[in-house]
């Protein structure tokens, strides 16, 4: 298994691009089982969970044409199966997404349940009701979701916890069904959005995507399409924090700034200064020690889950106190027990981290548990004295594109090796 190692002190300097959202490419690619003809999708990172998906519908016998371009074409004409084993959903929980679009096209899905997770629970009770609402015959058996229906029809749906997979696995199974559903309390994520409006390029009547009521008329068919895929808002996210962490200078390309509000909000708190365009983000926080911010983390468009170990660890070497709060995952905050380890100062109380930022981490051997917990043990290792190496990185190569090119071509000391 691989391991990063990172000598930290260098302040990033220089431009970069930021890849396709790993978290619009995964329901997009199950959205193309709905199609009648082949469906053609852009801007896709190179990512193992985007392997993961690929190879999800390949076993189920769809035609899948990936080029060196990561252009991927799916063809969902050739299926054999509606069935996704136990050994590839829990490798990817994203899997689930595939539950809705089989169960609307095809009338069956034989699912496995995700099971628990590093950061939390992560039941999916909200997409097995919504379905049932939508006339889904549901059993779970031998650890299995087994739904059947001959057309599901539209329903009205409220959500009780606002969830990103849930509401997107139900719009696309409302898509194929009869009649209207409605979404309340739908996720308002970027990718959420995005997903719409590749369904809606497939022939879907979709309004209200982006807010939390969605209005799904279903067709009776959805044709082929192409489609690009959204900049991914984390990753341009991390690098912001890598930025602001090594007192640097760096502009991102091919990013969306209108899906980073929050993150910006929270950067030019600590400090940064901050230039945006349609498709650019530039952050200068040369010559600066960061202050420390507070975060809650909250759904979108409040500051995402999938940015507070980031944050975590600016607050690290930040001047001051900064309090992380976690309400969407009950268990993630794994990555604030390996920041002690490199010399952070943080007082864990409930789902409430206080962090007194530090002159310097000092750097440690730790270890990713999760995907973003990874990428903040990289932002500590980029500032920490002496070499970090950071082990189990198949977190990272999960949802990070190439990171160690990444960063390195913005100034960083960072090398990829064999452990
Ligand atoms: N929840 C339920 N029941 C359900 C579904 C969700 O109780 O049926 C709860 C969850 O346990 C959690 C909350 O609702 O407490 C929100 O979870 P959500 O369903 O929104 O999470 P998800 O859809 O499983 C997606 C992203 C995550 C991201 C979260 C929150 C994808 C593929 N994954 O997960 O991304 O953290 O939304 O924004 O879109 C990552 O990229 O590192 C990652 C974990």
């Amino acid at each position: 298994m691989d391991k990063l190692q990172i000598t930290g002190g260098v302040a990033l300097e220089g431009e970069t691009r930021i890849s396709g959202a790993k978290n619009a490419t995964l329901p997009i690619l199950a959205g193309a089982l709905l199609a009648d003809g082949p469906v053609t999708i852009g801007n896709v990172p190179h990512l193992q969970d985007v392997t993961t998906m690929i190879e999800l519908l390949a076993r189920m016998g769809v035609t899948v044409t990936v080029d060196e371009r990561m252009r991927i074409e799916v063809d969902p004409s050739s299926i054999r199966e509606c069935f996704a084993p136990y050994e590839l959903v829990k490798t990817m929980r994203a899997s689930i997404l595939v539950l809705g679009p089989l169960l609307a096209r095809y009338g069956r899905a034989d699912v496995s349940l995700p099971g628990g997770c590093a950061i939390g629970a992560r039941p999916v009770n909200i997409h097995v009701a919504g379905l049932q609402a939508m006339g889904a015959d549901i059993h779970i058996e031998g650890g299995y979701i087994r739904a059947r229906a001959e057309r599901l029809h539209g329903a009205r749906l409220v959500l009780d916890t606002v969830t990103v997979t849930g509401t997107e696995n139900l719009m696309m199974a409302a898509a194929l069904a009869e009649g209207e559903t409605v979404i309340e309390n739908a996720a308002r994520e970027p990718e959420v959005v995005d997903l719409a409006n590749f369904l809606i390029a497939m022939g879907a009547r979709i309004s209200g995507a982006g807010t939390d009521k969605i209005v799904v008329q279903g067709v009776s068919k959805l044709s082929g399409t192409t489609y690009e895929v959204l900049p991914d808002r984390i990753e341009a996210g991390t690098y912001l924090v890598a930025a602001a962490i090594t007192r640097g200078h760096v502009r991102l390309k091919s990013t969306n700034p209108a899906h980073l509000d929050s993150v910006l909000g929270k950067l030019a708190e600590a400090g940064a200064t901050i230039g945006t365009g349609s498709n650019w983000v530039e952050i200068d926080m040369r010559g600066r020690r960061p202050k420390s911010v507070d975060v809650r983390t909250a759904p979108y468009p409040a500051f995402p889950t999938d940015m507070q170990a980031q944050f975590a660890a600016l607050d690290t070497v930040a001047n001051g106190v900064g309090t992380v709060v976690e309400t969407i995952f009950e268990n993630r905050f794994m990555h604030m027990l390996e920041m002690r380890r490199m010399g952070a100062e943080i007082r864990l109380e409930g789902n409430t981290a206080i962090i007194h930022g530090v002159e310097q981490l000092t750097a440690a051997p730790v270890m990713a548990t999760d995907l973003r917990a990874s990428a903040s043990l990289v932002l500590a290792g980029l500032v920490a004295e002496g070499r970090t190496d950071i082990e189990r990185i198949y977190h990272i190569d999960r949802g990070y594109e190439a990171i160690e090119e990444k960063l390195a071509q913005l100034g960083a000391h960072i090398r990829r090796v064999p452990n």
